[in-house]
């Protein structure tokens, strides 16, 4: 395939953007950087620009593609085996997409960062500063794909050193960099960085080293003309001591470089008017459709059909960050509630995961499924009330998201992306009609049960109150339209400060 001639990349005037991601949507995902991997190039070719992703060749991805095949092979010294570009379609979507085929660092059962028994892979720098490698040579536009990037769109440390890797490039695109979660910073010991035979003057304070460390995330923050993360209240957190994981100075030394923009979601993939995985679809005009979803939640997860229960949800990957110890916390308090049932899904700590199914097991009103089931995550999002997300900190948050356009009412902590989508119910705001949900101030169980039990009241007492938040949710705009148009603005940015600099170096 000439992706010059892709059919619909006809008339597109705006931005060539390359898209480097270490997972997208549905190829492979392990959380919220997966779906935005997937729907914000889409949303960007949809507004005219030709947007196309890059991503490592797993196994999974290799199979779901559509119209695959190699595009070239790279000549890689130091690299184990050989090393392919292949190019094809999103499966769903038409998205173009590259893949890096380095069968020796990608073709392995597991997920992109770790092994099947959830241990980090011993090989991850080699793997990520392979995979950055092949994405700063398809930034300066190799001649076999007669395609050239305006832009060089990296997210996560697993990119961050492509923009480090194109620094002294005269001919580079301009680059931006997305933090989608700072917590996340793949760090590494001194004598990794003298592993991978990385120009030796990036081991500097103003370069990749962090106390003694090598740190790929600041690849992606020192050397990008623009940086953001994705949400404007978690931008801000992070230029504090609280939320920066030490990088906070950094933040804030970038000044008007670095800013929030929120993530949008899939009304492709999140639509309950038009969802295949629930037995019943509705939308805000149909909203009583969606007790049929309960009730198949119920049978499914094996908690007592009762259609007058208040059912909680959570769908997460179990982390300290998602804060699922205080649901934890709170269940004796739920239990003795009354007619409150309680699902949750999901993966990761296997401390937190034997917690949950412990929790479970002493009641008939709770049921835990641990595992990632994309079906379930949807039918849970449609078939509960209320969906609960506690996390300490979110950069973004997708969930409280998809809750919101399926009806079900978050019920969150008042941080980061959080607090940028969801509108405590209070007098005012029900008098205005903007209250969506229940926003709690402290990340401990009697912070997350105040709220609790104030949305319990409002189901149970007014009735009338509640269908508002859920249709105030349903009708919110949280597509990626606008935000795809600010990301456009960005570029743009990014590249009158590139040029700027080139200038001034040519001078
Ligand atoms: P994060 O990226 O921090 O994990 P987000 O809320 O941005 O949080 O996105 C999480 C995404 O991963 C959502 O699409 C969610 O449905 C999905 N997800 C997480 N855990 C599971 C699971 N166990 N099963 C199905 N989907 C899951
Ligand atoms: C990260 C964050 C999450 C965000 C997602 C997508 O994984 O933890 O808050 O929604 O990335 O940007």
């Amino acid at each position: 395939m000439d992706y010059s001639d892709f059919p619909s990349d006809s008339g597109r005037t705006g931005h060539c953007v390359l898209f480097a991601s270490s997972e997208a949507h549905p190829l492979v995902k392990t959380g919220g950087l997966g779906d935005v991997a997937a729907s914000l190039p889409m949303a960007l070719r949809d507004l005219g620009h030709d947007a196309r992703l890059i991503l490592p060749a797993y196994p999974s991805a290799k199979k779901l593609v559509r119209e695959l095949k190699p595009l070239m092979e790279l000549r890689m010294p130091g690299i184990v085996g050989t090393v392919q570009l292949l190019g094809g379609l999103l499966p769903d979507r038409d998205l173009p997409v590259y893949l890096v085929d380095a069968p020796a660092y990608f073709c392995r059962e597991g997920n992109p960062y770790t092994d099947v028994s959830g241990r980090d892979w011993g090989d991850n720098p080699e793997r990520f500063l392979l995979f950055s490698r092949v994405v700063a040579h398809v930034a300066m536009g190799l001649p076999p794909l007669n395609w050239r990037p305006h832009i060089l769109h990296c997210n996560d440390w697993q990119t961050g050193l492509a923009p480090a890797l194109l620094r002294e490039q005269d001919e580079r695109p301009a680059t931006v960099f997305t933090i989608h979660n700072l917590a996340y910073q793949g760090l590494f010991d001194r004598a990794t960085f003298d592993r991978l035979h990385l120009p030796p003057a990036l081991w500097a304070v103003s370069g990749l080293e962090f106390h003694q460390r090598m740190s790929f995330i600041k690849g992606g923050i020192v050397f990008s003309d623009r940086v953001n993360t994705v949400s404007p209240q978690y931008a801000d957190e992070v230029r504090t001591q609280r939320f920066g994981c030490g990088l906070d100075g950094l933040l804030r030394q970038l000044g008007g470089r670095f800013r929030g923009i929120l993530n949008g979601i899939d009304y492709r993939v999140w639509n309950p008017a038009d969802d295949p995985a629930l037995p019943q679809g509705y939308d805000a005009e149909h909203v009583h459709l969606k007790a049929e979803n309960k009730r198949e939640l119920q049978t499914l997860f094996g908690l007592p059909r009762d259609e007058h229960a208040f059912v909680l949800g959570h769908v997460g990957r179990l982390v300290e960050q998602k804060g699922v110890d205080l649901i934890i916390d709170i269940l004796p308090r739920l239990v003795e509630a009354g007619q409150v049932q309680l699902v949750m899904q999901g993966a990761g700590d296997r401390a937190l995961e034997q917690a949950l199914q412990a929790a479970a097991a002493n009641t008939e009103r709770v049921s835990v499924h641990v595992g990632y089931d994309e079906i379930r995550a949807h039918l849970i999002e449609a078939g509960c009330d209320a969906f609960l997300m506690p996390s300490r900190f979110e950069p973004c948050g997708l969930n409280q998201m998809y809750s919101l356009r399926y009806g079900t009412v978050p019920i969150v902590h008042n941080t980061g992306g959080l607090a940028d989508t969801v509108v405590d119910a209070s007098d005012a705001t029900l008098a205005a009609g903007t209250a969506n949900g229940f926003l709690f101030n402290d990340p401990n169980a009697d912070g997350l049960w105040y709220a609790v039990e104030k949305a319990l009241r409002m189901h149970r007492e007014q009735r009338g109150q509640w269908r508002a938040l859920m249709l105030a949710g349903m009708r919110q705009d949280l597509s990626w339209q606008a935000s795809a148009r600010h990301y456009a603005d960005f570029y743009s940015e990014a590249i009158a400060a590139r040029t700027s600099l080139h200038q001034a170096a040519m001078a």
